[in-house]
């Protein structure tokens, strides 16, 4: 145990899901870089919203849209406080982040013009490429790749020489969903500023493991989503620096997010609300709020340390598996809790099916980033992502049954 006053079983106890068996046996879940799963706080707040006070926000003077707007609203400044934002209305609610990062593309984005260039990391998820591929495309603006090494870090040689006046914005994951690797941002984030350019951070894999400071990062805009700490699905944030979010034009248009409308012309409201068109999933950000109570409840560091023992723990006992080949960082150190592998001549998709049939989840394939296994030559990889409620119990039953798949499938 990392900390005296972290009960592993008292938390598991919060998680109703954890006590389910799947064919037949308990359930191990490391898919938690997929999905986090959800504690009984999180799930009676949302029961709580529904059976007491559904309503619309920020419409209503009726009692329950003012309660309504009350919590949703105070889930705002939790989650402002909690990454240390300036100010509430630099908290932007969102579907998730790639709501999120669509959102600042297509807006700040639409500031691009033929012959900036902007630059992006290997390591980046889709959904941090393609929304600015579409952009690129849509104002001539060029897009330059940041290359990965082997072992699985940013090759920075190549960012410092690349970066110049030419560079309008920076993208770059706080953690890199496949392998793990937490990126030097604060380096990238002080060197892109000497040079004028803006930088938006991923955080959808950082969230739940490190708690980012904006200010002290002074990063431009940062994406999180709910769902992968410890909140429900369909809900995340972007956290952008006021003056920038003040000079950006509205990405959807609709209710709640305009001053005055007439068909001659149309003013927009103001902070947060110029970008948040349509009635939001109110439960869900008023969760995300009690997700965050719940995570802190108990600490950022204590999670943080005894996860990296998880990693470290599975990491010595997936050498004993026969041919396993282990991508990313070798130091667990530089990583968040992510152990991505394969084990030679057998397809990861059929590793992670036999375990499902022993009851272990993680996930398989290219994880949502094909340059990250275009540059390995692989089709994809078996991870398994640990969260704090996990044990190295539920460890030692995974390694047994790799083995086992191993030698079936041999
Ligand atoms: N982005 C999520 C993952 O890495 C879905 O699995």
């Amino acid at each position: 145990m990392a900390n005296a006053t972290f009960d592993i079983e008292k938390v598991r106890k919060d998680f109703p899901i954890l006590q389910r068996k799947v064919n037949g046996k308990d359930l191990v879940y490391f898919d938690n870089a997929a999905t986090s799963q959800t504690p009984k706080q999180v799930i009676d707040s949302i029961v709580d919203y529904y059976e007491n006070y559904n309503a619309n926000i920020h419409r209503g003077v009726h009692s329950l849209s003012q309660e309504a707007t009350d919590a949703y609203e105070q889930a705002r400044i939790k989650i402002q406080k909690h990454f240390n934002a300036q100010k509430p209305h630099e908290i932007i609610f969102t579907s998730g982040t790639t709501h999120a990062i669509n959102l600042v593309a297509n807006s700040y984005g639409s500031f691009l013009k033929p012959g900036d260039e902007v630059l992006v990391s290997a390591l980046e998820h889709h959904s941090n490429i393609v929304p600015w591929q579409m952009m690129c495309e849509k104002t001539g603006a060029q897009m330059k790749v940041i290359p990965m090494l082997n072992n699985g870090q940013l090759d920075m040689n190549f960012f410092h020489k690349e970066v110049s006046s030419k560079t309008k914005m920076v993208f770059v994951n706080h953690v890199s969903n496949a392998l793990g690797t937490i990126n030097p941002i604060e380096e990238i984030i002080a060197t892109a500023h000497a040079h004028g350019a803006k930088v938006l951070v991923d955080g959808a894999q950082s969230a739940p493991h490190i708690q980012a400071d904006v200010q002290e990062l002074d990063v431009d805009f940062y994406t999180v989503s709910a769902h992968k700490i410890c909140g429900p699905t369909g809900v995340g944030i972007l956290y952008g620096k006021e003056e920038l979010l003040e000079q950006m034009p509205p990405y959807q248009g609709g209710g709640e997010m305009i001053a005055e409308v007439s068909f001659e012309k149309t003013t927009y409201a103001g902070l947060p609300h110029k970008f948040e068109a349509g009635t939001p999933n109110i439960a869900g950000g008023i969760a995300f709020g009690v997700a965050l109570d719940y995570m802190h409840s108990i600490g950022f560091n204590v999670i943080n340390a005894y996860e990296n023992e998880l990693l470290t723990y599975a990491t010595e006992r997936i050498k004993e598996v026969n041919g396993v080949i282990i991508y990313g960082p070798e130091n667990p150190k530089d990583k968040t809790a992510v152990l991505s592998f394969n084990v030679e001549g057998l397809h990861a998709y059929d590793i992670g099916t036999i375990l499902d049939q022993m009851g272990i989840a993680l996930r398989t394939g290219h994880h949502c980033a094909q340059p990250i296994m275009d540059y390995y030559q692989i089709p994809g990889t078996a991870r398994a992502s640990f969260s704090f409620y996990n044990t190295k119990k539920e460890i030692d039953s995974f390694i047994e049954a790799l083995k086992k798949a191993v030698s079936m499938l041999s």
